[in-house]
């Protein structure tokens, strides 16, 4: 496993494999690896001639008051998960390489940005489409992984790989969760103990949810979802919305296959989650 962290060395080196005609798959993440993360270098093992495995805290997806600066950060046991995953490059750009004080370009994909977490979070999908537009200029990947924990963010990436022609192929990857339900985040190590527990009822809500889908109506499981939420002690709801699961526009009575997507405080974290449910046909 070689350790890349300059730019222009993993490009050259990128480079070479695809003349190689070695295919290339690229795991973007921001690091303190866990489950979820190892879910997705899997895949690539599996498919790919080469994986990359990117380790950057993007600076430019926080906002001025979210958590830059405290967001877990434990290079030493990423490199040993790469490692044991057999990882073939980890590529750790420095901040000032990837976006230099003089950096002006940013790539935004309109309305998909605006809806659901980018409501709370201003500029949030902005920084994360264009860092990973740049990972995939360095990388020359074939095949990028995404998890569907962060279903808005793979959506809004499927869009721009589809809008401005990348020849990158969007790989979704299913959650992984504990076996509490909870999905796994690297940010559910600020949650303590009894916060943790607490936060398991999200999924708990989701999976109930989904099964009342397929007898119930759509806005009378929304508020179903809404009254649980509404019960968990120190939580506070940014939003529960039922969304099509091919756009993301607001789903109806008519919509068969639909995400349900929760952004949720739990003291001073925000965790998301979500389900797809597809309405059974009578
Ligand atoms: P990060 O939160 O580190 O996640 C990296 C990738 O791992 C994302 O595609 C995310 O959806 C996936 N992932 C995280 N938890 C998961 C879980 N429990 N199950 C399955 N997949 C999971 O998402 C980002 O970083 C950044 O926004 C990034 C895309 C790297 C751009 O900076």
């Amino acid at each position: 496993m070689r350790i890349i962290k300059n730019t222009l060395q993993m490009q050259k080196i990128a480079l070479g494999h695809i003349k190689n005609s070695d295919e290339i798959g690229l795991v973007p993440t921001m690091g303190a690896l866990h489950e979820g993360h190892i879910s997705l270098i899997a895949k690539s093992k599996k498919r790919d001639d080469i994986t990359i495995v990117s380790i950057f805290v993007n600076p430019t997806q926080f906002g001025p008051n979210e958590d830059y600066l405290k967001y877990p950060r434990n290079t030493k046991k990423d490199l040993e998960i790469c490692r044991e995953s057999h990882v073939d490059y980890v590529f750790m750009p420095l901040v000032g390489d990837m976006f230099p004080a003089n950096h002006k370009t940013f790539v935004e994909v309109e309305i998909l940005q605006d809806i659901l977490c980018g409501k709370f979070r201003s500029n949030h999908f902005r920084g994360v489409v264009t860092v990973i537009v740049k990972l995939f200029n360095i990388s020359y990947a074939d095949r990028s992984y995404f998890g569907m924990k962060d279903f808005q963010q793979l959506k809004i990436i499927e869009k721009m790989v589809k809008d401005l022609n990348f020849r990158t192929k969007i790989i979704p990857c299913p959650i992984v969760r504990e076996e509490s339900g909870l999905a796994i985040s690297s940010r559910n190590s600020y949650l303590s103990i009894e916060e943790k527990k607490t936060s398991e009822n999200i999924s708990r809500i989701l999976k109930e949810a989904s099964e009342d889908f397929k007898i119930k109506d759509l806005n009378f499981v929304k508020e179903i979802v809404l009254s649980k939420l509404k019960k968990i002690p120190e939580s506070k709801i940014d939003y529960a919305e039922v969304v099509d699961f091919n756009d993301l526009s607001l789903a109806d009575e008519s919509t068969r296959k639909v995400v349900f997507a929760i952004a949720v405080w739990i003291g001073q974290t925000r965790l998301i989650d979500n389900t797809i449910m597809i309405k059974q046909t009578k």
